[in-house]
């Protein structure tokens, strides 16, 4: 056997602690597991209670014991984020993520030293370090491994990243009055408006956008990138990026077959929906959900309350208990639950795969979080975009102007219960164009990951150039 053959790369996985990361970080590990990697996995402390107490009645689909049962080489590890268990880290978000950047990365520093030290078999190789970490490039270089960056989001997001002197030169970063632009001179992207950049190029919070910025800066050192997109999906934008930096679209990674029990790295305990699910019509059901992260207004929860009843559509509405900053609990006009009885249900968390794979669903109602439209395609959901913040307002473009398998639900920033209802009423029509549409896009999908699809050939590239760099 060749010696390349032989050669079994460990790599060490760390995603950023929220589920949005988490989750397609997961599968990368299993895929890359099952194609013969070590894979020590990396968790905060947090993280790891949290899954594990959302699992704790119900351990058939915890991923801690699933590596085991599978006798896939997944060893999974915590540190701390320097933060006690019992800090609401959402709620100190800016707090957070100043320790993430510097008390965490002075723990993943002493974690892979230890780890090196240890001698593990097989020695560490590599580090794949979630693209929003600031610090993947020095720790791959102080302990000589490997530096792979992953990319959670699409190819287009990171472009715009990479491309950000660019918009300065043009004066379309931060604030500007050139909204009514078309952008055409980014590399690989042909054209794009302003208002659709992600928002850390618009208007966010200058913290936010040097966190994001720094972390930016740190993927371009990468020796390889790896994004959770598909080749045939963003084409020309993922040529222009190999043209800078190896880059492989090795997506999408969430589970694929809905029939077969699927492991789950859910943050929050989760009730099973199928059987409500079970007494409705197929297509009928809007299912609606803004992701784990993001917060709306009062007012926007308001008029898409009152757009649901206009629509009369039945529904299952995922309302966090902290979808409000201010942590109010009872956002619901008054009557809504009770009047929405027989057709619909609030819940404060769900398996979303297992909803959205559902035959009685026919829309999603989404914040365009990007592993949420990539699942929404997978089941062949159209959308109803309602992008808050970062890559959303990216991806919607994507969904509704490019590859049409979704509308909007209003015109940016402007929420009005009687376009709620009239956007609903066009996804849940079956004759719908993205209810068409959507069905080539799954194809698409399956399509590379099948055996010599793009992305199993891109994954398998990848693992050969790994091999060939330990070498
Ligand atoms: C965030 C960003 O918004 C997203 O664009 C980025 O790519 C990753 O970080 P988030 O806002 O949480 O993620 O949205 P999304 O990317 O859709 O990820 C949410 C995940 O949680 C999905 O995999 C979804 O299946 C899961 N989920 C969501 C549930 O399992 N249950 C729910 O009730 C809601």
């Amino acid at each position: 056997m060749e010696l390349k053959e032989q050669i079994q790369p460990h790599a060490v996985l760390i995603p950023v602690p929220f589920q949005g990361h988490i989750n397609p970080f997961t599968h990368l590990a299993m895929k890359l597991a099952s194609r013969g990697f070590t894979i020590t996995f990396v968790n905060t402390e947090s993280t790891h209670e949290r899954i594990a107490k959302a699992h704790s009645h119900k351990d058939d689909d915890n991923p801690f014991s699933h590596a085991e049962e599978s006798g896939l080489d997944i060893r999974y590890a915590r540190i701390s984020d320097g933060f006690p268990l019992s800090f609401d880290r959402r709620a100190n978000a800016s707090q957070f993520m100043i320790g993430l950047t510097h008390v965490f990365q002075a723990h993943v520093d002493d974690f892979i030293e230890n780890l090196v030290l240890s001698k593990p078999n097989p020695p560490v190789s590599c580090i794949i370090a979630d693209s929003f970490h600031v610090w993947g490039s020095m720790i791959a270089k102080k302990y000589n491994l490997i530096n792979v960056s992953f990319w959670t989001e699409p190819a287009t997001a990171l472009t715009v990243f990479y491309n950000a002197d660019l918009l300065k030169r043009n004066g379309h970063f931060g604030r500007h009055d050139k909204y009514d632009d078309t952008i055409s001179y980014i590399p690989g992207i042909q054209a794009i408006k302003p208002e659709d950049l992600p928002s850390y190029c618009q208007d966010a919070d200058p913290n936010d956008i040097k966190y994001v910025f720094k972390c930016i800066e740190d993927a371009q050192k990468a020796d390889i990138v790896i994004g959770n997109t598909v080749q045939e999906l963003e084409s020309s934008t993922i040529s222009a990026l190999q043209e800078q930096q190896p880059f492989y679209a090795i997506g999408p990674l969430c589970p694929t077959n809905f029939t077969k029990k699927t492991i789950s790295t859910n943050l929050l305990p989760t009730t099973d929906y199928t059987n409500w699910l079970n007494n409705r019509q197929d297509g009928t059901v809007l299912y609606i959900s803004f992701g784990s992260l993001v917060n709306l207004s009062k007012q926007d929860i308001l008029e898409i309350a009152q757009g649901i009843l206009i629509s009369k559509v039945s529904f299952i509405w995922v309302l966090r208990h902290n979808i409000l900053v201010s942590g109010e609990r009872n956002i619901l006009p008054l009557g809504f639950e009770e009047e929405t009885a027989d057709r619909g249900l609030v819940v404060p968390w769900c398996s979303q795969l297992a909803v959205l794979s559902h035959p009685a669903v026919g829309g999603f109602l989404t914040h365009c979080g990007w592993n949420s439209i990539l699942e929404s395609i997978l089941c062949k959901v159209p959308m109803v975009c309602f992008p808050v913040i970062g890559d959303q307002l990216t991806n919607r473009k994507l969904v509704v102007d490019d590859w049409r398998i979704g509308v909007n639900l209003c015109t940016r920033g402007l929420i009005r219960r009687e376009v709620v209802a009239e956007n609903i009423g066009k996804i849940m029509n079956r004759s719908d164009e993205s209810r068409k549409n959507i069905d080539k896009t799954k194809m698409l999908l399956q399509n590379a990951l099948s055996d010599e699809g793009s992305s199993d050939k891109n994954l398998n590239q990848f693992i050969q150039d790994m091999k060939n760099k330990i070498l």
